[in-house]
């Protein structure tokens, strides 16, 4: 048996783990990442052999993203046979090679590395040193006896898989190399090893093995020096403590023969209360969280500091408070950011065997663990297990941000991860386990807290009101963020708020995972010699790979904000759902807007503790509008809108002075003429459509309107269209290649009334309609179409008409829900108001083009020389892309516009949900209606 194919033989001469450090004062730190000798292999070579010739690569890097392979992502399916714990005989193998110096060897020596995958042989000077598996988890070597002064050969085999491979089938592209950093330490002997400052409470607890100096610093300030032994504890007097708010941190120093480790602690507590609330220093706290995996848009798994911090700056401004690693411990510094930043984090160890779901070819085994096969019931795999969950213990066991630590994902359960669990308990009593697999499978009280993923709000809301489930309800994943989405965050973060045993829960997932290839984003199935891949389901970032913000990320912020406000009768309620925070230490703007336009304002400084509320009065109701009057408010803290809402003003609405003289009609064969001052329109009777439209003199279209019911699917449609037979656009009711046809045309008076139906190719109609047009001397056009949905018909994409319009018509203005693109259940982040926009602006690089750019609670858009306008309210969207090229296309670079702008004014459009992965979308936000009667008009712009 090869030493890599071993369970129970998963390292050799790796030491113990040890607390997260990098030491200072008289010990060295040499980082080595940057420029190593590199050679490739198609299968596993013997080291040292004799190699000649060299490549150089960077480190840390993936060798897929620098030539050497292909890139392969893959979510479920391993990318080899499952045949535990063997991997292919042609196991490729990468050897990288660098010199080191060490000026003076005179102290013990150290080789570490943060991350390499899948496991590794080192080498020095010839020598072999050791072996480690496990890729995402520290791993450090002692070098004292293979080192010597000046000039050192330091080699490592890098193999792509060994039998831990089937411990790390996370949801991902499949990478290897060196992808994290390694470093070289030199320190005294007799060093200290371990230090444990594990928090809870107001006091720091110190202990390791030995003697020390140890000073505490609050800030600059000294508080405490002392010699000890084995253990030291301190009480600072006026203690100020951590919490994800606030996140004040201590500095611990210790000192040993001239050797100085610096270790940030916090003083807080975790409790759970009898109420199952999650107390963080005895004040129950709800969980906004996100799963974050590493990745980068041109790296693959190697994220810089500076991106790492930069990722966790940009939840915070996206009012994240929880982070979950999924699926494996990050890189040290990022929990070490997390300290400092503050965010609550759920540590989860390296182990993910959700392969074996797919291991014989029926569609999904589910989690079959009675029969022995999954790892996690393997006896000769517990040692494995519980040294990947002790080694993340170990290394981070001191932090304040790591509230609990997690025993993986997607792996089944077993005896194995009942080990992990006793055995994190028995280190650390003071912080709650995870496990999703054992709530799943019922065996809810192995773990402290009830975990579930993707649950419905129903399910979540019988979680809550379920007493057999006594624990804490935390929703490891959520909210599937792919593409056009997460559409019901809001329904979720309503649903924590309303019950005290949900603490909340992390939306799947931070960031898209792609690998860009000229400028394009490709995703899995893009790259030769994927033998098994999932598509884009790795596009599913609530922020785009270069970390932009999309609709639903402003979504989430506003799901997660720190206020909730309600509006009754001239008082606006403002409830701080903060937990540690005083609305005070924020700016907070009022205002009136009638018609988009601000009438009053005021700025204030509102008191309210945390989880209490205030009332503002709004101090100007305007009597009457035109399109609507709203109060709004914005929280600021400086300079930068942390939370908005907006809350409709009961007032008159003022009528339009409409022309009620009818415009003049004649018929010309199957033409419908119809003309007044300053346009012409032209209506084909056989079409049911106008083929013409113009204002003074200026053709307003460039092709026919429809009626349609289709929109390019979004990635949230996904399971509409997969596992339901494609109901949309292809053997459902083939929605996407739908025909219009008009029964009959009349003209009476100044009204066109039709008869007609839009049925998919060779399905019978979806919806039966009529139409009613009526003409006006100023050359307004009323549309009203009372529409029956075919009964057995499944809800609709949306419902409206569509018009073509020449690229001249791309600038638009509308009052409506914007300036973000809007959806029935996608909408807190935007607000009403008057928006200027273009046809390009609207456009979202979603990875694969899909349906976007909807505004919701519309009452006018004037585009071209046209103005539509509904008292009762459309959805519209402007779009440089027909729905049909959205539809194919399947990367940004195959996105072809046609020249034209393409307008829907819509009755309804469905909205988002999170049905990628998530629940079916919730009812209330289906279009499901079977009979629709909707209404709007049109009228040459002045
Ligand atoms: C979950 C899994 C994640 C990811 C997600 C889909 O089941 O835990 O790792 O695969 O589904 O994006
Ligand atoms: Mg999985």
């Amino acid at each position: 048996m090869r030493i890599y194919e071993n369970p129970q033989k998963t390292s050799e001469n790796r030491l113990a783990p040890r607390s997260y450090y990098i030491p200072s004062g008289r010990s060295e730190y040499c980082l080595l990442n940057g420029e190593w000798r590199f050679r490739y292999f198609g299968r596993d070579i013997d080291v040292p052999d004799v190699i000649t010739e060299w490549d150089t690569i960077q480190v840390p890097s993936c060798w897929q993203l620098l030539g050497y392979e292909n890139p392969n992502y893959t979510n479920v399916s391993y990318p080899f046979p499952c045949d535990l714990p063997y991997v292919p005989d042609d196991n490729p193998c990468g050897v990288y090679e660098r010199d080191f110096e060490l000026g003076k060897k005179w102290g013990r020596v150290y080789f570490v590395f943060e991350g390499v995958s899948s496991c590794a042989f080192i080498y020095v000077n010839g020598r072999y040193v050791g072996f480690t598996q496990g890729n995402h988890l520290q791993a450090e070597f002692d070098l004292t006896d293979f080192v010597k002064e000046g000039k050192n050969v330091l080699c490592v085999k890098v193999l792509k898989w060994c039998c831990g491979s089937y411990l790390e089938d996370q949801d991902s592209f499949r990478y290897n190399g060196i992808f994290r950093d390694c470093y070289i330490l030199q320190r005294p002997e007799g060093h200290i090893v371990d230090v444990d400052i594990i928090p809870d409470g107001e006091t720091i607890n110190v202990a390791i093995d030995g003697k020390a100096t140890v000073r505490i610093f609050e800030g600059d300030k000294l508080l405490a020096e002392r010699d000890f032994s084995d253990k030291f504890s301190y009480s600072p007097e006026n203690p100020i403590l951590w919490n994800a708010e606030k996140p004040f941190l201590y500095r611990v120093e210790l000192e040993r023969d001239g050797e100085i480790i610096s270790i940030k602690t916090g003083l807080r507590s975790i409790r759970v209360s009898d109420k199952f609330e999650l107390l963080i220093n005895g004040v129950s706290v709800k969980l906004h969280g996100v799963n974050h995996h590493d990745t980068s848009k041109f790296r693959g798994w190697c994220q810089t500091d500076e991106e790492l911090r930069r990722d966790l700056e940009l939840m915070k401004q996206l009012n994240i408070n929880c982070v979950r690693t999924s699926h494996y411990p990050p890189h040290p510094k990022f929990i070490g950011m997390c300290d400092e930043l503050g965010l609550y984090v759920v540590l989860e160890t390296d182990l993910e065997s959700h392969g074996f779901a797919h291991r014989a070819p029926r569609v999904y085994l589910g989690y079959d663990c009675d029969t022995g096969d999954w790892p996690c019931t393997r006896p000769e795999w517990k040692n494995e297990f519980v040294e990947r969950m002790m080694r993340m213990v170990e290394l981070h066991k001191n932090s304040p941000s790591v509230f609990m630590w997690s025993v993986g994902n997607e792996s089944g359960y077993g005896e194995n991860q009942h080990e992990m669990i006793k055995s994190a308990r028995a280190r650390d009593k003071t912080r709650l386990t995870h496990s999703e697999d054992a709530s799943r499978t019922g065996m809810i009280d192995h773990p402290d807290v009830y975990s579930r993923m993707y649950p419905s709000i129903e399910m979540v809301e019988g979680y809550a009101n379920d007493d057999t489930i006594d624990r804490p309800v935390f929703l490891c994943e959520y909210s599937h963020a792919m593409g056009n989405g997460p559409g019901d965050v809001w329904n979720y973060s309503e649903l924590f708020d309303r019950y005290p045993k949900l603490i909340g829960g992390c939306i799947w997932e931070w960031a898209d995972h792609v690998v860009t290839v000229d400028g394009v984003q490709k995703y899995g199935g893009d790259f030769e010699g994927e033998l098994t891949h999932d598509g884009n389901f790795c596009c599913d970032g609530l922020v785009f790979a270069d970390r932009t913000f999309k609709a639903g990320s402003l979504e989430a912020k506003a799901a997660y904000q720190p206020i909730k406000t309600s509006y009754d009768d001239g008082v606006l309620n403002v409830y701080n759902r903060l937990d540690f925070t005083d609305l005070d230490e924020y700016d907070f703007v009022i205002h009136t807007d009638v018609d988009g336009r601000e009438v009053w304002s005021e700025k204030i400084r509102l008191s309210a503790p945390a989880h209490t509320s205030v009332n503002v009065p709004v101090k100007v109701i305007p009597a009457e509008c035109r399109y609507g009057a709203y109060v709004g408010c914005e929280l600021i803290k400086d300079g930068f809108t942390v939370a908005h809402t907006q809350h409709k003003l009961d007032c008159a609405v003022r009528a339009d002075d409409e022309c009620q003289e009818p415009a003049q009609i004649s018929e010309d064969g199957l033409d419908i003429l119809v003309s007044g001052d300053g346009f012409e329109y032209v209506f084909s009777k056989h079409y049911g459509a106008f083929t013409s439209i113009k204002i003074n003199g200026e053709e307003q279209l460039d092709g026919r309107m429809k009626l349609g019911v289709f929109r390019a699917p979004t990635d949230n449609d996904r399971r509409v269209k997969l596992e339901w037979l494609y109901v949309w656009p292809s053997a459902g009711e083939c929605l996407d290649r739908t025909f219009n046809k008009v029964y009959d045309c009349e003209v009476k008076d100044n009204v066109i009334a039709l008869d007609g139906s839009v049925a998919g190719v060779s399905r019978s109609p979806v919806v039966k309609y009529s139409l009613k047009l009526s003409f006006y001397k100023n050359g307004r056009v009323e549309f009203k179409v009372d529409a029956d949905v075919r009964e057995d018909a499944f809800w609709l994409p949306r419902f409206g008409y569509e018009f073509e319009l020449p690229a001249s018509s791309s600038d638009f203005t509308y009052f409506g829900r914007g300036p973000l693109e809007s959806y029935s259940d996608m909408c807190h982040a935007s607000r009403v108001g008057l928006f200027d926009s273009s046809a390009s602006k609207e456009y979202v690089p979603y990875v694969r083009p899909q349906e976007h750019g909807n505004h919701v609670d519309t009452k006018m858009l004037r585009i071209g020389k046209l103005c539509f306008t509904s008292s009762e309210g459309f959805e519209f969207n402007v779009s440089q892309y027909s729905i049909d090229a959205l539809h194919k296309a399947e990367h940004t670079d195959e996105l072809i516009s046609d020249g034209r702008v393409h307008l829907r004014v819509d009755y309804r459009v469905s909205g988002i949900g999170s049905n990628s992965c998530g629940p079916e979308m919730l009812e209330q936000y289906r279009l499901d209606e079977k009979k629709i009667s909707y209404s709007f008009a049109f009228e040459p712009a002045n």
